[in-house]
């Protein structure tokens, strides 16, 4: 199934992902040969490139089509790429995209430095669109994801967090990022204002779909699948929906060594099989899995007002993939 959708998705998106390529290496031109090593070691490493894709189809769905769409996407992976960059300098990851991550290879000033370059390259482009609107989006972004990371940072460890304080975070830090590019799209196009909150609220579903995806995926799949550690979430003392259902479901025994496992400081494969157990049993995995495809069924009623085009139809397919991806 997911290779389906992802084959389906490359075939219809291809060439202008090829663009995507070139406009983003022609577009980093730092004076530093230094900050050219350390963006491209991420940027050129792999990325799925899921933003700029629907930046371009948000507005060619607007009925904009001028190439211009393309130049303009990679506003989007820069800012992508910043944030990957901030994020693994505070998750202290070590491997990214099944590579070393920047700041493990350089320090995390560098690489903190790398993103703010990144995130001035970004605002650069998107100046030249002429949209003030777009600006302002870029800006509510920035802000949002630099909130939604210090939030989930200050909450590090809290063993009782709320639901609701997870849906605060990744609404912050993975779906307005999401949501700004789908925005975006449809403010390039001059849409009118139902268009734009359309593919907006799109945006939001998708989104919030895909960081539920991305914190089951970090309990469900293998290093190599994912790129990076299995687990890492739990290592980082980050609690993420499977386990915040699962808590609030289980045994008082259960719950308590859970509760062990998380803070213990270092945790072998054997307890990380066990919770994983636990998960499934107290269905943290199946809840969070049904809140996903809640908003992928609501991502994809955002479109119903489009009329039928491939890049509606490719829409809906990347909102079918966000979760059945592996990667
Ligand atoms: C990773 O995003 C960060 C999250 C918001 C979960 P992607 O899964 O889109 O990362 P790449 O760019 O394809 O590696
Ligand atoms: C999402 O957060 C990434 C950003 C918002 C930058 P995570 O910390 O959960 O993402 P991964 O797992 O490192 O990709
Ligand atoms: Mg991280
Ligand atoms: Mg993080």
């Amino acid at each position: 199934m997911t290779k389906g959708l992802k084959q389906r998705i490359i075939e219809q998106a291809d060439m202008d992902l090829e663009k995507v390529e070139i406009a983003l290496e022609h577009h980093l031109n730092p004076n530093l040969e230094l900050v050219k090593e350390i963006a491209s070691h991420l940027l050129f490493s792999g990325g799925k490139r899921l933003r700029p894709l629907l930046m371009i189809h948000s507005a060619r769905a607007c009925g904009y089509n001028t190439g211009f769409e393309i130049t303009f996407s990679i506003i989007f992976e820069y800012l992508h790429a910043a944030s990957i960059l901030h994020d693994d300098v505070v998750d202290e990851a070590d491997t990214r995209r099944g590579k070393k991550a920047a700041h493990t290879k350089w320090s995390a000033s560098k690489v903190v430095l790398t993103g703010d370059f990144l995130m001035a390259s970004a605002v650069d482009i998107a100046a030249k669109t002429r949209e003030p609107d777009i600006i302002s989006v870029l800006a509510k972004i920035t802000r949002d994801m630099s909130q939604g990371e210090i939030d989930q940072l200050t909450k590090k460890g809290k063993l009782d967090l709320s639901e609701k304080e997870y849906l605060e975070v990744i609404e912050r830090k993975t779906a307005v990022l999401i949501q700004g590019a789908c925005q975006c799209g449809a403010i390039l196009a001059k849409a009118n204002k139902e268009k734009e909150d359309a593919l907006s609220q799109y945006g939001f579903h998708l989104g919030m779909a895909f960081q539920m995806a991305d914190d089951l995926l970090d309990y469900t799949a293998s290093a190599q699948e994912l790129g990076k550690n299995p687990g890492a979430d739990m290592r980082e003392g980050k609690l993420t929906l499977p386990l915040i259902h699962s808590l609030a479901n289980a045994s008082l025994k259960d719950k308590e060594w859970m509760e062990a496992a998380i803070t213990a400081p270092e945790f072998n494969l054997e307890q990380f099989e066990k919770l994983k157990e636990k998960l499934y049993k107290y269905k943290g995995i199946e809840y969070t899995l049904k809140k996903a495809q809640d908003h992928v069924t609501k991502a994809k009623a955002c479109l119903d007002g489009f009329h039928d085009c491939q890049s509606k139809q490719l829409l809906c397919l990347i909102a079918d993939y966000s979760i059945e991806r592996k990667v």
